[in-house]
């Protein structure tokens, strides 16, 4: 069941004394392709989901914030000038973008709230994106004056989990949260800030996620050990050549000069890394050809890559590739940060019933429980709902 307004609405009357504030909304994603790019300096190639998070807002006159978990049935308040915050990281979320937006200059005051979401969590969809994107999108409108732009409220959302929840992330999660648009995946040079909308109507095919039900948590997870592997090849080579600043400055050649003096799991992760910016490049292409194949067989790369030579696959994912190869699945991947969560599935419209029976079938055989099929429709970024 989908999320609705009046869920919010309703919740946030009971917990204010009937009150009624603002509500907002912001969106999960998917990625068709470039995973662990974002902060390489590399392209992704996301779009935003239309399940997400809904926040109902009021702002209360005092300096204290507090905040309902409808989803979670958990109750806090936090003072907004304390430095320390909340501890669950529900809560600490949003304490972490009112922080962000006071540092710059916004005049955040004390406010009611009640939220929840259908993103599904830990499926690597980015519900936690989705909730700093929410806050931040609406702690501009309610308390800004709207003057903060998007690509500095997807980095307040970045910040926060760097600065309050130690995943070292890149941008692609908030920013697509906050640039969504409904029919348009977009492509984002990480290095240079630009990005271009691209209309998602594959003629003949459909996106399908499969959520193998495997918890992934980034945060705490070796997902930080991936990025410092990436930055000790970058350290070895800038040693050598001037201007390099990411994996995305460094050529096949460059990376071959440092193999010695950098540890050979390093040196995986950054050959995946490089690849996987070309890939993202091909898929572009193939799209604006038509070429639904080439797309695929990226995909299917992308995944070997991910589970080689990145590592972060696990058995259950590498199944579900597995069973979409035998299916004929046109392409396949890991989507997200890895380590549980989805596979992304492209799919030809008379493939699809036969591989979601199939899917569903052995998935269950093996590991005893049915995984999740979500059919993606691109939707709509941060928004004001009322
Ligand atoms: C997570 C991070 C993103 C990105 C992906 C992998 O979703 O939040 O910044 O690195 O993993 O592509």
């Amino acid at each position: 069941m989908r999320l609705t307004i009046d869920d919010v609405r309703s919740r946030f009357k009971k917990h204010f004394n009937n009150a009624e504030g603002s509500v907002y909304a912001s969106p999960g994603r998917i990625n068709l392709i470039g995973e662990h790019t974002d902060y390489n300096g590399g392209f992704v190639f996301p779009g935003a989901v239309q399940q997400g998070m809904i926040a109902e807002i009021k702002p209360n006159g005092t300096r204290t914030v507090r905040a309902y978990s409808i989803d979670l049935k958990d109750y806090d308040e936090f003072n907004i000038d304390d430095e320390k915050g909340p501890n669950a990281s529900h809560f600490r979320y949003v304490f972490g973008v009112v922080r962000e937006m006071m540092k710059l200059g916004v005049p955040v005051e004390g406010f009611d709230t009640a939220f929840a979401g259908d993103v599904p969590l830990g499926a690597g969809m980015s519900s936690s994106a989705a909730l700093e994107s929410c806050f931040a999108f609406a702690l501009n409108d309610l308390f800004g004056d709207n003057k903060i732009d998007k690509m500095t409220l997807a980095k307040v959302g970045q910040a926060t989990e760097h600065n309050y929840l130690g995943c070292k992330c890149g941008i692609m999660d908030q920013f697509a949260s906050v640039h969504g648009k409904a029919g348009y995946l977009m492509r984002l040079d990480c290095r240079s800030g630009e990005f271009e909308y691209f209309p998602w109507n594959p003629q003949g095919y459909k996106l399908v996620l499969v959520n193998s039900c495997v918890k992934h948590e980034l945060v705490g997870s070796p997902y930080n050990d991936r990025r410092q592997s990436c930055e000790n090849v970058v350290a070895a080579i800038a040693k050598r050549h001037e201007g390099i600043e990411t994996l995305r400055d460094c050529t096949w050649e460059m990376l071959e000069e440092v193999k010695a003096e950098c540890s050979e799991e390093d040196i995986r992760r950054a050959t995946y890394a490089i690849g996987e910016t070309d890939r993202v490049l091909a898929v572009c292409d193939a799209l604006q050809k038509g070429d639904y194949e080439t797309v695929g067989q990226m995909m299917y790369e992308t995944h070997a890559g991910l589970s080689q030579d990145y590592e972060v696959s696990c058995e259950e994912l590498d199944y579900l590739n597995d069973i979409a190869k035998d299916c004929g699945v046109t392409g396949s991947r890991i989507m997200g940060g890895g380590f549980g969560g989805c596979t992304i599935n492209l799919v030809e419209d008379a493939l699809y019933g036969p591989f979601v029976e199939t899917v569903k079938t052995k998935y269950k055989e093996k590991y005893g429980k049915e995984p999740i099929i979500i059919d993606v429709v691109i939707g709509d970024g941060s928004r004001k709902l009322a």
